[in-house]
């Protein structure tokens, strides 16, 4: 949520600022800036509301300037507009300040110390650079002006400040929301995320949470809250440009559909051995062993793959598990059990919602693992444990390849886990053969995305709601798959337990409404054929995806059938696809839909 870059020590550093901008643009993309000085009084602050094409179109003449930052906004406190739009500026312009994250106290702050100041904008960030300034009167050096103005800030941040009198130094500061000092051969870089700045670097050293970094062309020194230097280790970052680009795709959210079987190939090599058996680091499955129940924290998506790893875990694993929104579990905590492992998946691993937990479960001394995306985000170092998910980066703010990896990779630390603790369930069922039988019943999806593409075009068009219904694994995902299509189509979609609509919400169904049914369980596909001959009796419309061994005329999707346990990841992909299409058939940006974000850094 929100995007910072910076750099300092090169001749281009506006064009390197926006480069990197696009790609965090999926950050957040409702305004965006960049201030860019040469040192000598020339500097040039342009900022504007929308995307980064409307921030390079105000972009006229050359800008001049070795040392520069910038960022894309996601608005919390504040409209988007080119006013709210950061970088702002202190009173007397000698302040630069751009930031992610929120000031929970900047009203209190703009009461104590900013009763003088002429506050034009909305946003929580503009009390800052203020702050430093009010503090850099008094204060002996820049420096203590920011530490002083960090001591009385509340909230989450990453800022990057720069003073038109240091014209040499980028300042920096994190707490709780990411931030990265990239290292150059005579120039350095921040920002939000590696690839921003991969095209310059791939050595990064991370930030520690209250830590404050001074940055110069030629040297970085970290300090932590008392004043302490730190030295750091930088390390490479395991990201290839081509991973990041579109390649010849109109949108990432087409592409990374499309990567899903390659993805499930790349889990099982990773969690195999030399014997092809899974294989699951010994720390990480005994922990998981020894516990007596798992807490699964999730958000959107994640959450709904937590569901599919619920029957996983307790299938093959022969563990309890209790799934639970992050943003709902620390206020609604339930009793615990006795020795219980929590387990955050995240595909960004910088989930604000989803960290706020982890800390409670870290001074609770409760072990944590974390299933991510992303090696070495802020879940991923502050959990016990970490597995990765292995999917390459995912772009589209809509989750696709990471819901199937985690579930993937859920059903890898189940089958580790119910081997361990030898679980007749797991001895019987070899994943290996199954996740790859599931990676080909994908691909077979994918390649008939276009007979996908002409049934939404009549059976999604001029909707304003639709319904997805299944039982057990089904409903797992009609939830996953409502999400999908309301966040990108704008859609308002609901995903339903089948046998749930007849209790009340059977009553929105009208004439024409369209309902489709996710029927791959045995147990329950006459039961759900049943609720969608209800809907139909009422004037809907119906669609069914169905497994083939369910399958009958009538069907209109049918998909592979794969093993029970794993349906959610063959299930998904036409209904991703149904996404897909419908946003792209009512001419919307798939990639980056209204009022949303990739990584959701606010809580
Ligand atoms: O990075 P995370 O997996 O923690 O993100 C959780 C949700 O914000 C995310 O899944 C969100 O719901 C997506 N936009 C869904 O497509």
């Amino acid at each position: 949520m929100c995007g910072i870059v910076g750099i300092i020590g090169k001749e281009n550093a506006a064009d390197i600022l926006l480069q990197g901008l696009e790609k965090l643009e999926y950050r957040g993309y409702d305004s965006a800036g960049i201030y860019v000085t040469d040192g000598q009084g020339e500097n040039h602050l342009i900022k504007s509301q929308g995307r980064i094409a409307d921030l390079q179109k105000k972009i006229t003449g050359e800008l001049t300037g070795t040392i520069g930052i910038g960022h894309t906004r996601w608005a919390t406190h504040g409209r988007p507009s080119e006013r709210n739009a950061h970088p702002h500026t202190s009173e007397n312009g000698r302040f630069t300040l751009v930031h992610n994250g929120v000031i929970e106290n900047f009203e209190e702050i703009k009461q104590e110390f900013l009763q003088n100041n002429s506050l034009g904008g909305e946003t929580d960030t503009e009390i800052v650079v203020h702050l430093i300034a009010h503090f850099s009167k008094t204060a002996e050096n820049t420096k203590t002006a920011f530490k002083q103005a960090l001591k009385v800030i509340k909230g989450s941040y990453a800022f990057a400040l720069i003073d038109n009198q240091e014209p040499e130094i980028i300042y920096v500061a994190k707490n709780k929301s990411p931030l990265l000092i990239g290292l150059g051969e005579g120039f350095n870089v921040i920002c939000s995320d590696a690839m921003a700045m991969l095209q310059e670097t791939n050595h990064f050293v991370e930030i520690a949470d209250g830590e404050l970094v001074i940055v110069e062309k030629e040297n970085i020194q970290i300090e932590d809250q008392k004043g302490n230097l730190i030295f750091r280790e930088s390390y490479e970052a395991q990201l290839d440009l081509n991973d990041i680009e579109k390649g010849t795709y109109p949108y990432y959210m087409s592409k990374e559909i499309d990567e899903q079987p390659s993805v499930m190939r790349r889990i099982l090599e990773q969690y195999t051995d030399e014997q092809d058996q899974i294989h699951v680091e010994a720390s990480v499955v005994a922990e998981a062993a020894e516990c007596d129940r798992i807490y699964i924290i999730a958000c959107g998506t994640s959450y709904h793959a937590g569901w599919a790893g619920k029957r996983l875990l307790e299938d093959l694993a022969g563990t309890p598990v209790e799934v639970h929104l992050s943003s709902e579990f620390s206020y609604n905590m339930p009793l615990l059990s006795e020795k219980p492992l929590f387990l955050f998946l995240s595909q960004s691993g910088e989930t604000a919602d989803s960290r706020q937990v982890l800390v409670k479960v870290n001074a609770l001394g409760y072990p944590s693992l974390t299933l991510t995306n992303v090696p070495g985000s802020t879940l991923s170092r502050e959990a016990k444990h970490t597995l990765l998910l292995h999917a390459g980066p995912e772009i589209a703010v809509a989750s696709t390849k990471a819901y199937t990896a985690q579930i993937a990779v859920l059903a890898v630390l189940a089958a580790a886990v119910g081997a361990k603790k030898q679980n007749p369930a797991a001895s019987v069922f070899d994943l290996t053969a199954e996740l790859s039988l599931t990676a080909a019943a994908m691909e077979t999806i994918v390649d008939e995305k276009m007979m996908i593409s002409q049934l939404v075009e009549s059976f999604l068009s001029d909707t304003r709601n639709a319904f997805y219904i299944g039982r057990g694994m089904d409903y797992f995902v009609s939830m996953e798959a409502a999400l999908k299509l309301k966040e990108i189509s704008y859609i308002q979609a609901e995903g339903f337990a089948a046998g749930e609509l007849k209790h009340g919400t059977i009553a929105l169904i009208e004439e024409g409404t369209p309902v489709i049914g996710i029927i791959t369980e045995e147990a329950t596909a006459a039961h759900t054929r049943g609720n969608l001959k209800e809907v139909e009796s009422r004037g809907a419309k119906t669609l069914r995806i169905v497994s083939e061994s369910l399958a009958g005329k009538q069907d209109q999707l049918i998909i592979p059938t794969v093993h029970p346990l794993l349906t959610p990841l063959v299930s998904v992909v036409p209904t991703q696809l149904i996404a897909y299409f419908a946003t792209l058939h009512r001419g919307y940006d798939v990639d980056k839909p209204r009022n949303l974000a990739k990584s959701v850094t606010v809580e």
